[in-house]
């Protein structure tokens, strides 16, 4: 098992942190085999190394780095009208379908209040492919599948994941649709599931399937409830790490913590799959094995001003939550994806826009 750390040159001063902050990125890739894999984590677990400070001084824009070359690297991205698979993997309460789904469909809902989940989307419409067509406006919701009893236990490793989604697409009773050029399958774990590494390095990471484990290349993501098991790491801001004295947890949008933190690494996965299904197409870096993406690239940064520990500019509601974005019936709080036309992190609730 193999760990890369990677520090990306993103230093920036804050309006709410007198010292810069540093970005910091990690990729990892657990077996030779199945590497690369995207990780996840909203928290820059490395300390600091002022030498790495020097790089930057103070920048305009939130993540803005002469060192980020992302490129396209020619391989499909998701231009066909994407539909998501979801599978609702363990104990999941309607409540909590509810919020994650209605998510999902404010990513088309063009006529939310601003600033928009639609609107973040369109940083992600900016990508095309080697034809220019741009990544598919349309993101709706396909079949579900539960699996309610656990069918791979309570711990799953990164192929047992993939033998997850062949059990959702050979079920006997309804098995989802295969559709490799616009399908993108979710699995998402109920609180009580462990993942391979979750917590420790990842919260969620995309890849595709193997055509010798599921019969077919899927463009997959998982993402977890981390509730339970590191709200903290996974969570934030609406739970903050033991470790770091006097920092208090922001009131979460739709009341339930460990969901609320799930939104914004699924729209992180889902930015991602859509722009890099199968790890050939935008990406920075020079390996292809630790490819950073266009999530990766803008993570923790939530709003102007926004990087290392700092959210940037939120909004807060009437109630006292804290949210960055509008969708259908509800508010979100989704990190800023990374705009390679103007080369930084962009969102709609931008105050420079
Ligand atoms: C910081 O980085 C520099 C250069 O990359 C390295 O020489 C130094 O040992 C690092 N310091 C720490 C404390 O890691
Ligand atoms: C498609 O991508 C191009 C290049 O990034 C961009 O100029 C254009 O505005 C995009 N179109 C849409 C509908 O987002
Ligand atoms: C894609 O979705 C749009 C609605 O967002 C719809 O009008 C269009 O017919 C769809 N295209 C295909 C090929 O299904």
């Amino acid at each position: 098992m193999t760990t890369m750390t990677m520090m990306i040159c993103c230093v920036q001063r804050c309006p709410a942190t007198p010292a810069p902050v540093l970005l910091s990125l990690t990729v990892l890739s657990l077996f030779l085999f199945i590497s690369p894999v995207i990780g996840w984590r909203p928290w820059p677990h490395q300390k600091i190394n002022a030498s790495d400070l020097e790089f930057g001084g103070s920048k305009k824009y939130e993540g803005s780095s002469e060192f980020v070359h992302l490129k396209y690297h020619m391989g499909p991205v998701f231009t066909a009208n994407i539909t998501v698979h979801t599978i609702w993997y363990g104990t999941w309460q309607k409540a909590q379908k509810r919020i994650i789904r209605e998510f999902i469909n404010s990513i088309s809902a063009v006529h939310s209040k601003p600033p928009a989940v639609s609107g973040w989307w369109k940083t992600v419409q900016l990508y095309t492919d080697q034809t220019g067509a741009n990544i598919s406006r349309s993101v709706r919701l396909g079949p579900e599948k539960n699996d309610r009893f656990y069918s791979h236990g309570k711990t799953l490793t990164r192929l047992s994941i993939q033998s997850v989604i062949k059990s959702a697409v050979t079920a006997r009773t309804r098995p989802m649709p295969i559709s490799p050029k616009s399908g993108l399958y979710l699995l998402l774990t109920s609180d009580d599931v462990y993942v391979q590494d979750f917590c420790g390095q990842v919260c969620g990471f995309h890849y595709f399937t193997f055509p010798s484990i599921v019969g077919f290349t899927l463009p997959y993501a998982w993402v977890g409830n981390s509730a339970k098991q590191c709200p903290g790491t996974c969570a934030y801001p609406f739970a903050v790490p033991d470790y770091i004295p006097g920092l208090k947890p922001l009131k979460s949008p739709n009341g339930d913590i460990g969901v609320d933190g799930m939104i914004s690494v699924i729209g992180h996965e889902i930015a991602e799959l859509a722009t890099n299904p199968l790890v050939n197409a935008w990406y920075a870096g020079p390996d292809p094995v630790f490819p950073v993406e266009i999530a990766d690239l803008c993570e923790g940064i939530y709003g102007t001003g926004g990087g290392g520990s700092y959210t940037g500019q939120l909004l807060n509601g009437h109630d006292g939550a804290t949210y960055n974005m509008n969708g259908i019936r509800r508010r979100f709080l989704v990190q800023w994806v990374w705009n390679h036309v103007v080369n930084y992190c962009t969102g709609p609730n931008a105050l420079d826009q």
